[in-house]
């Protein structure tokens, strides 16, 4: 098919900073390829996006391998290549480190490390293409924790190191970054939070999803093609800050 926009995969795109993402793309003129294990909510993201012509979803678990290579390829067919890929998907389980078992480490180390290295490794041809970047969602907990994080935290700290490794890799033909966000708040309202929530922030605030999405667009613009093997730390200032009592 003959290319006529440029085409961004997006993973964990159903809700949250995902469907932020989307947005923020099509917006920036690109066709945008929602991928998610949530398949109800993702075609309802899809849809809410209201451009159906360079929008598809496409349903699949990133820890999988063939499902992330048949993600690419349907992306590629659909819209001609692939010039962006953003690894966001994600989960959590928090629970003291005795009593979480082997199965959950793994799953989380799954979905927030392996699927993005097999996103990556799927999407390399395509992205090498067309001279496109990747890049991942971390989080300031691969740099700072709350306690019973482990599995999260060290997939997030794993995902910083697979950036850097993958744009010594994959470049100068393909570019990775990586955001870390600190507190993004994205519940849609439907949590309210206190004002000191807001306060100790030295932004003032906590984060929104699009905060994420405008940083992600500035990443992701060729215009900015210096940047590579980067993280950047997106969290109103909270990793800057003295907490000694
Ligand atoms: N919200 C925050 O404060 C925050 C802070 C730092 C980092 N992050 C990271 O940002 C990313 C998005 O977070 P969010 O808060 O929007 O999360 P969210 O839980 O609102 O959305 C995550 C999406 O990923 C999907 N998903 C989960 N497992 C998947 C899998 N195996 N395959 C495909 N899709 C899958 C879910 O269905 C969901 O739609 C995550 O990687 C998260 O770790 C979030």
């Amino acid at each position: 098919m003959e290319k006529t926009f440029s085409t961004a995969v997006v993973t964990g795109a159903a809700r949250g900073i995902g469907r932020a993402v989307a947005a923020e793309l099509l917006d920036a003129g690109y066709a945008v390829v929602l991928a998610d294990l949530d398949a109800q909510q993702g075609q309802a993201a899809a849809a809410g996006l209201g451009e159906p012509a360079r929008v598809r979803f496409v349903a699949a678990d990133v820890a999988d391998p063939v499902a992330t290579a048949a993600l690419m390829t349907e992306a590629a067919s659909v819209f001609g290549g692939i010039d962006l890929l953003v690894n966001n998907a994600g989960i959590m389980i928090r629970k003291p480190p005795e009593e979480l078992s082997v199965a959950e480490w793994r799953r989380v180390l799954d979905v927030n490390l392996t699927g993005p290295f097999l996103c990556a490794r799927a999407a390399a041809p395509y992205l090498r293409a067309r001279r496109g970047a990747i890049i991942n969602i971390a989080s300031t907990r691969a740099l700072m924790s709350e306690p019973h994080t482990e599995a999260y935290t060290a997939s997030k700290g794993g995902l910083i190191s697979l950036t850097h490794a993958l744009a010594l890799s994959l470049g100068p033909e393909i570019r990775v970054n990586c955001i870390s966000p600190g507190w993004i708040d994205v519940s849609a309202g439907q949590e309210s939070l206190r004002a000191a929530d807001h306060a100790q922030h030295p932004a003032g605030r906590v984060g929104t999803p699009e905060d994420v999405a405008r940083a992600l667009r500035f990443l992701a613009d060729p215009r900015n093609g210096f940047i590579t093997g980067e993280n950047l730390v997106l969290d109103g200032g909270m990793t800057r800050k003295m907490i000694y009592v």
